[in-house]
């Protein structure tokens, strides 16, 4: 039986409490979607963001994976949206006001800012994780920073 996780203080804090305990609930024998879950529940908890959740590439698109949170959308094109944009750009995307962003896809209209962050499996991009929030400018490079190295976790030899 796993432990419950424990985080408490500033982002900075939480995340440094966090990422060992992600660490720890991991297998990497287990299937992929099994750690996104996990993370999904784990960020979730340590932050209570609007959403989280991953969305895999499957082909020319990305489809829904493990997330926690409200009812998405379902898939998203190559290039489109905020999640399509980092995974063409191979890149972290951090946007600080939805309704700023051309060609956002709004899955709920409580969310307000969002960051996606690409998930590597060596060179190649899998999946991507996406946060939104329900507060504007809630992400920086704080969040893309512990971000990218909990996604790294997800890498399978
Ligand atoms: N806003 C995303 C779509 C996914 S939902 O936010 C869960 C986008 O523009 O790609």
């Amino acid at each position: 039986m796993t432990e419950k996780l424990t985080v408490s203080g500033a982002k900075d804090e939480r995340y440094k409490q966090l990422v060992p305990q992600i660490k720890n609930l991991l297998d990497d024998k287990a299937d992929i979607i099994s750690d996104m879950a996990n993370i999904s529940a784990a960020l979730k908890f340590a932050f209570k963001f609007f959403w989280v959740g991953f969305y895999r590439v499957k082909g020319k698109e990305l489809c829904l994976g493990p997330f926690q949170g409200d009812i998405a959308c379902t898939r998203i094109p190559y290039g489109k949206g905020v999640c399509g944009t980092a995974w063409a750009h191979r890149q972290t995307i951090i946007v600080p006001d939805v309704n700023r962003f051309p060609g956002h896809i709004a899955c709920s209209s409580e969310s307000q800012s969002e960051i996606v962050v690409p998930v590597f499996n060596k060179d190649e991009i899998i999946a991507v994780l996406d946060i939104d929030s329900n507060v504007l400018n809630d992400f920086d490079t704080t969040d893309a920073h512990y971000l990218e190295i909990i996604c790294s976790l997800l890498t399978r030899s």
